[in-house]
């Protein structure tokens, strides 16, 4: 992300996602950073994307919430305040704010506008009388809650949908130190992690069969020709996704097709036949892995829950 200041947060998005694809695009191994995948068409494909048969991390994740709600409830005790870091439409929200005892507030933060405006007016409509305050922030980055949250007010950070697993492992632990430091003293996260298990599952979990998931790759670089002036041929590319085990992730790429070359912003980038540009990696974790790096950031690992499969878990960790 470029330092440039804007004060028109579309400027300075377009800015953003320039220096990105830039230098992702320049990278010997090509690359684009996964938080631009979603916008409008984006979000809305990986809606679809969480109805999917084969994709089975949003189901388990909110039948986890669902059968865990009073444990977590009991847990984090009355009054927080919810934070939650990437809302998408807000429905897992409404699912552990129904669970927590008298709420104090609901802030989602994200770094797209159009995002926010959806979890936040469902949140606000299935509890008419919380304090709802979105934050446009991109969390991969330092952000303040500014003065958003009452500063006597326990924060509950809320991270689900095993987003942490974008993260690099380093970064991962660097987001939730830093995050303790934004969330204050006697604060809790709930995080959903997204756990190992056998490839042919996972593979078919981000290369479903409608192809929905390919579309939603592919959108990257429709999103770089609307909103950049980019000249990608989208049937010179392909989707793929892989597991990479020594790294235990899956990793989407779009690959070329054939020998290419692609213009963006007044820049040539050439694409030898099978070249891929890697767009999103989705760690999974084992649970002694994400508890130890839980503990290096300064959290305590409370507790997890799991589905009866085993396939994802949901963790409260206490400052
Ligand atoms: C929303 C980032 C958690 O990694 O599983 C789904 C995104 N990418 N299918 C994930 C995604 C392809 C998703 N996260």
């Amino acid at each position: 992300m470029s330092g440039a200041v804007s004060r028109n947060p579309d400027e300075a998005q377009r800015v953003a996602l320039t220096a990105d694809a830039l230098a992702g695009l320049s990278a010997a191994r090509k690359t684009l950073p996964c938080k631009w995948l979603y916008d409008a068409e984006g979000a809305a494909l990986f809606e679809a994307i969480t109805r999917l048969p084969e994709y089975y991390p949003t189901r388990t994740e909110l039948q986890i919430l669902q059968d865990s709600g009073q444990e977590i409830a009991r847990a984090v005790g009355p009054g927080a305040a919810v934070v939650e870091f990437g809302p998408g439409d807000g429905a897992k929200a409404v699912e552990l704010l129904g669970a927590l005892s008298a709420p104090a507030a609901y802030l989602p933060v994200d770094i797209a506008p159009e995002w926010l405006e959806a979890a936040a007016s469902r949140v606000a409509s299935a509890f008419p009388g919380l304090r709802v305050r979105p934050v446009v922030a991109d969390f991969t980055h330092p952000f303040e809650l500014a003065g958003r949250a009452d500063g006597s007010v326990r924060l509950l950070g809320f991270f689900p949908g095993s987003t942490i697993g974008n993260f690099e492992s380093d970064d991962a632990v660097t987001f939730l130190r830093r995050t303790r430091g934004t969330l204050g003293c006697g604060a809790h996260m709930l995080l959903g992690v997204d756990l190992v298990k056998e490839a042919g599952l996972l593979v078919a979990a981000y290369d479903d069969s409608a192809g929905v998931t390919a579309a939603f790759n592919l959108n990257l670089l429709a999103r770089l020709n609307r909103e950049l002036g980019a000249d990608f041929d989208l049937s010179g590319f392909f989707h793929r996704a892989m597991w990479n085990a020594d790294k235990e992730r899956i990793e989407m790429h779009l690959v070329a097709r054939r020998m290419q070359t692609v213009s963006l912003a007044g820049r040539k980038f050439r694409f030898a036949s099978g070249e891929t540009i890697h767009t999103e990696s989705s760690h999974k974790y084992r649970p002694e892995r994400l508890r130890a790096m839980a503990e290096a950031a300064g959290w305590r690992a409370a507790d997890m829950w799991t589905d009866p499969k085993g396939l994802f878990s949901v963790w409260l960790l206490a400052d």
